[in-house]
């Protein structure tokens, strides 16, 4: 990383002025919650195809809701615009879209969350869900050869009985899924909660990986990592706060999943700013794009701000897509593959 005080504008999409494209640089995306690419286009073209009234007269309307004065005034509309998700053809057009973005931004590898428990009190099957997304999954494996998984998130505001029903419900399928998740309002809800959840999880073979450390205090991390057996904390960034964890996640090489312009956007100013503390701390820090239709970027656009706003040169950029890939769950071989790719990218 640059120490220069004054960064000279570079890489990306972001601001139109890049020296480097960073769409360019191969990376995965390990933090990307599926119902947050739903671009306020396509909520009402759904909600024209479903006859689902909305209560904004037009895009415009819609968008200028996007004042977030934190993460539950998100979440509440980011709640509210999912009641067009209909049928399985609208979770495949969510999917598809969010994948020829995806891969327009440089992803070539994709672990991507979806919540149930949003979609079943309306009467969705979590099949519907499942079968729409696989399918777009499948078809970017396809055309762009993208690779990747599906990770089945708890909302850890709602009953813990229902985040059981949801994965037995799902359990016979567990082959379609890459993992389990934990997301939605944080505080008052520890990772505590959901420890049998997890347990049973990791008997269907399941990867494990939680918001922690979001808006909640550190020692939700460590609960994290303590009781549900997480190999990746998705945020993580109020780690910082506690120097003893920030060892242990140092030494035991545990990733975060950060995610800058969702950082920014839910007014944590100080977790956005605290990215630099985060490297120079030897941390496994990945960037990803959390909600990008509701955070105003996709991930290529989060490389670009950070490497503008602290001044990251190109290694520091690589280390980070290197960072992305070797955290996820693909293959050794395609972790491989995809190394080359940014290791050919750094020697262009
Ligand atoms: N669901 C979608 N985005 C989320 C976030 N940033 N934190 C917690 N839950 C979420
Ligand atoms: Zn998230």
């Amino acid at each position: 990383m640059s120490t220069d005080a004054s960064p000279a504008p570079r890489g990306g999409t972001h601001d139109g002025v890049a020296s480097r494209d960073l769409r360019s640089l191969p990376k995965a995306e390990l933090h990307l919650h599926i119902e947050g690419t739903l671009e306020p286009e396509l909520v009402f073209a759904l909600a024209e195809r479903n006859g689902i009234p909305l209560p904004y007269a037009d895009v415009a309307e819609l968008r200028a809701r996007y004042a977030f004065d934190g993460l539950q005034s998100f979440l509440d509309l980011y709640y509210a615009c999912m009641a067009v998700l209909v049928t399985e053809q609208d979770f495949y057009d969510l999917a598809l879209a969010y994948l020829a973005r995806a891969h327009d931004q440089g992803v070539r590898h994709a672990e991507i969350f979806f919540d149930p428990q949003a979609h079943t009190p309306r009467g969705i099957s979590i099949d519907t869900v499942l079968d729409g997304l696989g399918r777009a999954m499948a078809d970017a494996a396809a055309r762009w050869d993208i690779s990747g998984g599906l990770i089945l998130c708890f909302l850890r505001d709602r009953p813990v009985a229902e985040a059981e029903r949801t994965l037995e419900s799902v359990a016979p399928r567990a082959h379609d899924l890459l993992g389990v998740g934990l997301d939605s309002a944080e505080d008052g809800f520890p990772p505590s909660l959901f420890e049998a959840v997890f347990g049973r999880a990791a008997e269907l073979g399941l990867h494990r990986v939680a918001h922690a450390g979001e808006e909640g205090p550190p020692a939700y991390v460590a609960e994290a990592l303590d009781l549900l057996g997480v190999e990746r904390v998705d945020h993580g960034v109020r780690s910082i706060e506690d120097a003893a964890l920030v060892q242990r996640l140092v030494a035991d090489r545990v990733p975060l999943t950060v995610c800058p312009l969702s950082n920014r956007r839910l007014n944590a100013e100080s977790s956005f700013q605290a990215l630099p503390r985060l490297l120079e701390a030897g941390l496994v820090v990945t960037l990803n794009s959390d909600d990008p239709a509701y955070f105003g970027g996709y991930i290529a656009d989060n490389y670009a701000v950070v490497a503008d706003e602290f001044a990251l040169d190109d290694t520091v950029l690589a280390g980070l897509a290197r960072n992305s890939i070797d955290a996820s769950f693909a293959s050794p071989d395609r972790r491989a593959a995809l190394l080359a790719e940014v290791a050919a990218w750094s020697a262009r």
